[in-house]
């Protein structure tokens, strides 16, 4: 066993050269040049390219770079919103320090004053194929909560951050001393040095929402609580055949990504069983339809809560929406959507939304938001 898992991990190869296809990885720099990138610019991205050097891009191309990719990633229903992204050039940090502080800057613009949520992406050094192990970030997320696995096999928590949670506590984090279903979990961080590095967020850095019912007083004593938003941190952004793989980036939240998954799911908070019990539903046969009604009453709190408490939040009927005016928009451009139905359709009420009536098809895209393997826990 190596002391440190760390410098067991596997290789994350970048896209050979060979099959380096410049006319599709280029084509969004056209857009960045007023729909006409100048001949001189584009050999000389080319040229550093070819000698192996990652994009030489402006901020401003690089800005473009995240728009295009949000507005290609097949499974976001928010896309409509593309051309709002603010792009952080931070391609110059790759020491694990300078990352974490750059993130707490991250969080606090993208949580905005008073609940506005901002939408951004932060870009750090890119990544090198010498070096697979950063700079990563190796939460999910930048907000998360622990999932401690109990003496009886139960998890307290989310149980999707189980594996994350032992790593943070293996690399020396003290959870709280009485672990909660809530607690939020400290961040790991590679810099080029591919070592892990632990930073725990000061108090108050992370803004939440505690969840309430607008009809039921009993809903608020279950003492749930969600982050105001998601910065998914563990993706590789793909630009100009360039990987970055410690770029995060956020949008704001669709209320069932919460009140329909991250709470409901069994394999995560599993609490239809618990909302049904305080709205003294019958369980004694599926036919009562309990688990349904159990989820509408959820919903409902995720966004009466985060409504009450000005943080921005969408609905899926208005997300929905949204995500057909940006496919009409997209067509009379004349470009094709990639789009994948089983992530664009909502977890709830799917046939009630003009999406679930929407073939869609998926196909390789760049710039793009790509999944990369997690720790090596
Ligand atoms: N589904 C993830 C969550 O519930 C967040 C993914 C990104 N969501 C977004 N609205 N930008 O935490």
């Amino acid at each position: 066993m190596s002391a440190c898992p760390f410098h067991a991990g596997s290789a994350t190869a970048a896209a050979p050269l060979a099959s380096f296809d410049v006319e599709a990885e280029l084509a969004f720099l056209a857009e960045a040049h007023r729909g006409n990138l100048p001949d001189a610019r584009r050999q000389e991205i080319i040229s550093a390219l070819q000698s192996g050097q990652p994009a030489p891009l402006t901020s401003e191309e690089l800005t473009w770079a995240g728009r295009v990719a949000w507005r290609n990633h097949a499974r976001c229903v928010g896309r409509l919103h593309w051309r709002s992204l603010s792009v952080r050039d931070c391609r110059g940090l790759d020491r694990a320090e300078d990352m974490a502080a750059s993130l707490l800057e991250h969080l606090a613009l993208a949580q905005g004053e008073g609940g506005t949520v901002k939408s951004i992406l932060t870009v750090f050094a890119p990544s090198r194929p010498d070096r697979p192990l950063g700079p990563r970030i190796w939460n999910q997320q930048l907000c998360g909560y622990a999932g401690y696995r109990q003496a009886d096999g139960s998890i307290l928590g989310d149980p999707a951050n189980e594996g994350f949670t032992r790593l943070a506590c293996r690399l020396g984090w003290t959870p709280p001393a009485t672990p909660s279903a809530f607690d939020l979990l400290p961040w790991v961080i590679s810099g080029s040095d591919g070592k892990p590095h632990l930073f725990t967020l000061p108090a108050g850095t992370v803004r939440e929402v505690p969840l309430r019912h607008p009809r039921h007083a009993w809903f608020e004593r279950l003492g749930l609580r969600w982050y105001a938003v998601p910065i998914v941190s563990g993706m590789r952004f793909h630009a100009a055949s360039t990987d970055y793989s410690a770029a995060p980036f956020n949008g704001w939240y669709m209320g069932t990504e919460i009140g329909a998954r991250n709470l409901a799911d069994t394999a995560r908070y599993n609490l239809l069983p618990r909302v049904a019990e305080g709205l003294r539903l019958d369980r004694s046969s599926e036919r009562t339809l309990w688990r349904d009604r159990a989820l509408l009453e959820l919903n409902e709190a995720v966004l009466h809560s985060y409504a009450a408490e000005g943080v921005k939040l969408v609905d899926h009927h208005t997300a929905s929406e949204e995500f057909m005016r940006f496919l009409e928009r997209e067509q009379q451009l004349g470009r094709e959507v990639s789009a994948r139905w089983d992530w664009i359709v909502p977890p709830m009420s799917g046939a009630t939304t003009r999406v679930f009536h929407t073939p869609m098809r998926e196909f390789p895209t760049t710039p793009d938001f790509h999944a990369q393997p997690g720790p090596p826990v």
